[in-house]
């Protein structure tokens, strides 16, 4: 074994210099081709899984995506049967990246084998287990609904591995790890992927198709690494890149650096402004609380009490003065209120509301979120359709003390993309549903 890992050591060296494209000359840099996963989503926990190909013989594994998990992890608890498998050696560079700021010294004491021990996090139910740092191969083919795309010969990819199965526990039934994301690690999949095919720290979610039946796992969803173009599958021929994106900075929380935040300063609802603390949306440096930040998790995007208070106020009052200045048509267009549906708090008979929006093309959105330089739009995703007749704000109330104050969730995101290297986010205007 001692043999192998200095072989992987090294390799891993070789694999880290070669990987800054600058060096090559331009002929030896290879065309951008990004690496497209589908997203299946987990019918009882709503969670979204990218499956994998590792191991030798090759298996395939589903793993819950974590946006701010700070490595991909497998639960190994039955053995982890693979013959291309190292173990990660306590004295490598990855040990170190992967428990910084903590010593060789000290990762090495009184360690069996001198494998690498690491921290792993369940995002759901936030325990933590200790386990072995391994690499194994993956193969991913860059586009999967493409036949004519070649499959990529496998990679080295470095994995947390569990020796306990619980924990898995809250995670879906079928996943056997969490592929984690997160902006800082240098082990999240991100830069892992980044160095393995040489494109930069990019990735990108389209949730656009996915929420239209959350009862069958099926998804129209994806996840791209490295870069567009964004193809949208639904028509295929629609390129995303072309429609211009809009960019907010990436913010860093000290407490929690693996996970995307942004600067939210401030919302409106169909044009008016919600008054809000702005306390509340700014992240407190020593403790970490308050701000916003994107969790794909989360299914629909949640606000402290106070702020979803005046936010669902907000759109009451959208409504009412929605029918009052159109008092004359209001046995056509009364927008009304009917009893809500929980986790909603304020729901509409749908076929009072929707095609109003729609047709008057110089309304505001339902939602806009303010950055300090951008607006984000988000009309349509705003509203759920939760039954036959009923339409919600698709926005949950998130508790009084909430860690973060805005979480947006999955319903909301449609298009984003998370570009590390440039720290910044990126979004699609305006974020309409296809029809
Ligand atoms: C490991 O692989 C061997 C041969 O492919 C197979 O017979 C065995 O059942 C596998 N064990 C586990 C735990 O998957
Ligand atoms: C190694 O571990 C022993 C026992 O846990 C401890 O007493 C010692 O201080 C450790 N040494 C280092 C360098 O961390
Ligand atoms: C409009 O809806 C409200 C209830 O939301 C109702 O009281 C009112 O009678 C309706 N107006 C018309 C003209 O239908
Ligand atoms: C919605 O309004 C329509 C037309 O006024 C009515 O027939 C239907 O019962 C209402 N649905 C609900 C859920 O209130
Ligand atoms: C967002 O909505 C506002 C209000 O309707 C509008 O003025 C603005 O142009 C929109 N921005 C984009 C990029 O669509």
């Amino acid at each position: 074994m001692g043999s192998s890992t200095i072989q992987f050591v090294l390799l891993l060296f070789v694999s880290f210099s070669l990987s800054d494209a600058q060096l090559l000359p331009p002929s030896t840099i290879p065309k951008r081709a990004g690496i497209i996963f589908d997203l299946e989503r987990d019918p009882s926990t709503l969670q979204y899984m990218i499956k994998i190909k590792q191991g030798t013989p090759q298996s395939e594994v589903k793993l819950v995506v974590d946006l701010g998990g700070k490595l991909p992890w497998l639960s190994c608890h039955k053995g982890h049967n693979s013959s291309s498998y190292h173990p990660v050696s306590c004295s490598s560079p990855q040990c170190a990246l992967a428990n910084k700021p903590t010593s060789t010294l000290e990762l090495c004491n009184g360690t069996a084998n001198n494998a690498c021990s690491v921290h792993m996090i369940n995002p759901v139910t936030l325990s933590h287990r200790k386990g072995k740092l391994i690499s194994d191969l993956v193969t991913v083919a860059s586009n999967p609904d493409n036949q004519d795309t070649p499959v990529s010969s496998p990679r080295r990819c470095a994995f947390g591995c569990a020796t306990t199965g619980s924990i898995l526990s809250g995670l879906a039934k079928t996943s056997k790890g969490v592929a984690g994301l997160g902006r800082s690690s240098a082990l999240s999949l991100v830069p892992q992927l980044a160095v393995a095919f040489r494109f930069s720290r990019i990735f990108a979610l389209d949730l656009h198709d996915t929420n239209t039946d959350v009862k069958s796992g099926e998804t129209g969803g994806k996840i791209y690494f490295g870069g567009g173009p964004y193809i949208h599958y639904l028509f295929g021929f629609d390129d995303l890149k072309e429609r211009d994106l809009t960019y907010t900075p990436l913010l860093i929380n000290p407490k929690s650096k693996e996970e995307y935040f942004v600067d939210v300063k401030s919302i409106k609802v169909h044009g008016i402004t919600v008054p809000i603390n702005k306390k509340l949306l700014s992240i407190n440096k020593k403790t970490g609380t308050g701000g916003t930040k994107i969790d794909i998790r989360i299914p629909y995007t949640t606000m402290e009490t106070r702020i979803y208070k005046a936010f669902t106020k907000a759109y009451t009052e959208w409504a009412e003065s929605f029918n009052n200045a159109n008092a004359e048509l209001n046995d056509f267009l009364n927008i009304t209120r009917v009893t809500p549906v929980a986790p909603f708090t304020t729901c509409f008979n749908s076929s009072t509301v929707p095609l109003v929006r729609m047709f008057q093309n110089n309304d505001p959105p339902g939602v806009a979120f303010i950055f300090p330089k951008s607006v984000w739009n988000i009309s349509l995703f705003d509203m759920v359709r939760v039954n036959d007749g009923v339409d919600c704000v698709g926005f949950v109330d998130g508790g009084s003390k909430p860690k973060t104050s805005i979480v947006i969730g999955a319903r909301q995101i449609g298009f984003l993309e998370f570009d590390i290297s440039r720290s910044r986010l990126g979004f699609q205007q305006p974020n309409l549903r296809e029809f």
